[in-house]
């Protein structure tokens, strides 16, 4: 038997335990630890979507939890220099965790919201310990159902029209940059960076909340005729559920819309 450890970097879908594939399912039933490094004001709620991920697919396995506390972001200077120095700490610390927490020859899981390829640290860090020589470490990452997929798929639209492209940004570069593609996802908005787009007459708008939770929350229509109506129920949703996580699709609107 092989004494090196094993990662799994698994997606789980952003929020409905049915939008777990049946590879992620495999590969939760052959984990003995997951690794629990979550923060802020979702915390506890993204917790108890793995447990009931685990508990749903999972019901078998004996499975220890590693938790560990996660540094916040330096947020008074430079945006990425502030990211790259949180990964840099997150990596210290998930580094702790794998020596500590999971013994040889184990199988330990991040169970990453969504999909890890998409606005996600975990695959950078695991490769960057696993560069580093300092453990026997083999480690796979399996793809989930990401929130955008979702977001489109719930208003039963598509993320790009035909033969055209998609950019896919956060509010912060949105705000920055301005939407540079025929159709734009944006991503990480805390402050309805959508509300201050030049021509709002110009875009539609698909926007979700929670999209395949219970709590989920869509709108959908001209920008400059629902900006009011999502600011608006962004807020009042954020202050009841103390968290919110939403997305949207901008799409140039044709001339004859
Ligand atoms: C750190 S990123 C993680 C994205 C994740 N890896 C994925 O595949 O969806 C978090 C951002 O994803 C979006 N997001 C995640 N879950 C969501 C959900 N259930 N509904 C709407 N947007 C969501 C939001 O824009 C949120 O700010």
């Amino acid at each position: 038997m092989s004494l090196a450890k094993t990662i799994l970097i698994i997606g789980v879908g952003p929020g409905d335990p049915d939008q777990v594939t049946i590879q992620a399912v495999k590969a939760l039933n052959r984990l003995d630890v997951v690794f629990l490094m979550d923060k802020g004001a979702a915390k506890d709620s993204l917790i108890e979507h793995r447990r009931e991920v685990l508990r749903r697919h999972a019901p078998d396995r004996a499975i220890r939890f590693v938790e560990a506390p996660i540094p916040e972001r330096d947020r008074t200077g430079d945006y990425e220099a502030g990211v790259r120095d949180l990964n840099a700490r997150k990596g210290d610390v998930f580094e702790r965790m794998i020596a500590e927490g999971l013994k040889d020859g184990e199988c330990g899981g991040v169970l990453v919201w969504g999909d890890p390829a998409l606005y996600d640290s975990t695959v950078r860090i695991v490769e960057e310990i696993a560069a580093s020589g300092r453990h026997d470490l083999e480690w796979e990452v399996i793809p989930g159902i990401s929130s955008i997929q979702t977001l489109a798929a719930r208003h039963r639209t598509t993320l790009n029209r035909i033969g055209r492209s998609i950019e896919v940004t956060t509010g912060r570069r949105l705000r920055e940059a301005g939407p540079r593609a025929d159709s734009v996802v944006v991503m990480l908005d805390a402050e309805n960076a959508f509300a201050g787009l030049d021509d709002p007459e110009a875009y539609e708008i698909y926007w979700g909340a929670y999209v395949g939770a219970p709590e989920e929350i869509l709108i959908a229509g001209p920008l400059a005729e629902v900006t009011n109506e999502i600011v608006r129920r962004r807020a009042a949703a954020r202050e009841a559920n103390g968290w919110i996580m939403d997305s949207y699709i901008l799409r140039r609107r044709e001339p004859d819309e």
